[in-house]
């Protein structure tokens, strides 16, 4: 049965393929489907569309639909296309006509709209928080091994004294500036559609401001078209902060992994966080970080399969815009069991503190040795010429000592500003 039906059933072969993977993903849309009536309903009520009894029983309807969802008990029927269907055949099924008055004013479209807005809305809350999470994590380690040095590299080659507390700082502030992105996508996603009902708005009086304050939306998306092209636009934004925090997570997972490596040996984890090889018997592993790795550059490309799914579509719903879910709705839970596993490993690995004590790692030191001779009174090119030579001649000795207090390095973290720039930022999406 569907909500269009005008007296012939489409294809069994056409429906299957046409509403796809819809009845799953739909089920996480449901509370907010629910939502989005409750306050259509009320609103239709305040326009005379609805009388209080009529709008009295159909909450409670609703309600008891918002029930049967919290419990984990709303399925959608076989042959019952989506979602919005689904609440809708029930709350008829229960009420009888009363039911069919609900959808007086709106569309599948802004209904699937304002659904996809709100739960965005909660999607990008919980990414927030997950990140927030991670970002204090590495704060504390920043701060808990300010004093532990570690080679710098460039071009893979030993390169100057870095740190724990550099290293793991670092990652927190590259946080902050995903957060920015995180930010704007929330700020996208907070804007009210329903109203725009097909596309084209309604010859009802729709009061779409108290919509939007009943559903706690920002602002309104004003132009009923505009609101419509917002489906496709929400979810790339999404995907781009998505994007933006998986490739930093990627990258902080692929130095795990190159650590973990015995040529490195710069941080370990307890055996039962690793994992083994079949054959041979001393593996231990970084498969945590290389799956995360892996999960993280995939993500990374969500954005760009969004841009081709709805890249050069005609203005106006197109059915298209429904595969958007199958794309973005894995990639919230993928990012945020991500976030909380880093969060977790971090917090068991173990650093080792004697790392540059290691005479391979002597050269870190020559530019410490350049500097001392320049705050000497050496011209700074004569400086380095003469510890170049000392290292082709190999005479070079380091003194195995930093002194780096400008702001945002080794001895001087700024951990409070970089805190300080993450909460104001993490304020916005609570
Ligand atoms: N499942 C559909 C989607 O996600 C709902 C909207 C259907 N609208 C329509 N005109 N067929 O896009």
């Amino acid at each position: 049965m569907k909500l269009w039906s005008k007296g012939f059933e489409p294809d069994q072969l056409i429906e299957r393929f046409t509403v796809g993977a819809d009845r799953e993903l739909d089920l996480r849309l449901a509370r907010y489907d629910v939502q989005g009536s409750m306050a259509h309903i009320r609103m239709l009520e305040s326009i005379g569309l609805l009388s209080k009894d009529e709008l009295d029983q159909l909450l409670a309807g609703l309600q008891e639909i918002a029930a049967i969802i919290e419990e984990g008990n709303f399925r959608i029927d076989d042959g019952v296309e989506d979602v919005h269907s689904q609440v809708e055949f029930m709350l008829t099924a229960k009420l009888g006509d009363i039911g069919k008055k609900i959808h007086s004013g709106r569309s599948r479209n802004d209904q699937v709209l304002v659904d996809l807005k709100l739960f965005m809305r909660d999607e990008l809350r919980r990414i927030a928080s997950e990140t927030e999470r991670l970002f204090h994590k590495l704060l504390e380690l920043s701060e808990n091994h300010k004093d532990v040095l570690m080679p710098g590299y460039t071009h893979l080659q030993v390169a100057m004294p870095s740190s724990f507390g550099l290293w793991f700082g670092a990652y927190a502030e590259s946080l902050a500036d995903d957060m920015q992105l995180l930010v704007a996508a929330y700020n996208i996603a907070n804007q009210n559609p329903l109203g725009s009902a097909a596309g084209y708005g309604s010859s009802f009086p729709l009061d779409r401001e108290m919509t939007t304050r009943l559903l706690g939306f920002a602002d309104l998306h004003y132009n009923v078209v505009a609101a419509q092209m917002s489906r496709g636009k929400t979810e790339r934004a999404a995907a781009m902060a998505i994007a933006a925090i998986a490739s930093t997570l990627g990258h902080l997972a692929m130095d795990v992994c190159m650590w973990m490596c015995q040529n490195f040996g710069f941080v370990s984890f307890p055996d039962e966080l690793t994992t083994g090889s079949s054959i041979m018997p001393h593996k231990k592993n970084p498969d945590v970080f290389e799956i995360m790795r892996g999960k993280c550059n995939r993500l990374t490309a969500v954005p760009n399969e969004i841009a081709l799914l709805t890249a050069n579509l005609p203005l106006g719903y197109n059915r298209d815009l429904q595969l958007l879910k199958d794309i973005i709705f894995p990639a919230t839970t993928e990012l945020a069991e991500c976030l909380d596993m880093a969060t977790f490993m971090l917090g068991h690995m173990q650093v080792r503190r004697d790392i540059v004590s290691d005479p391979r790692y002597d050269y870190l030191f020559t530019v410490e040795e350049v500097n001392r001779l320049v705050l000497g009174g050496m011209p700074f090119r004569e400086a380095y010429r003469k510890v170049g030579l000392e290292v082709q001649d190999g005479t070079y000795r380091p003194m195995r000592e930093v002194h780096h207090t400008h702001a945002g390095s080794i001895s001087n973290l700024c951990s409070d500003r970089i805190a300080a720039k993450f909460a104001a930022l993490a304020q916005k999406l609570k």
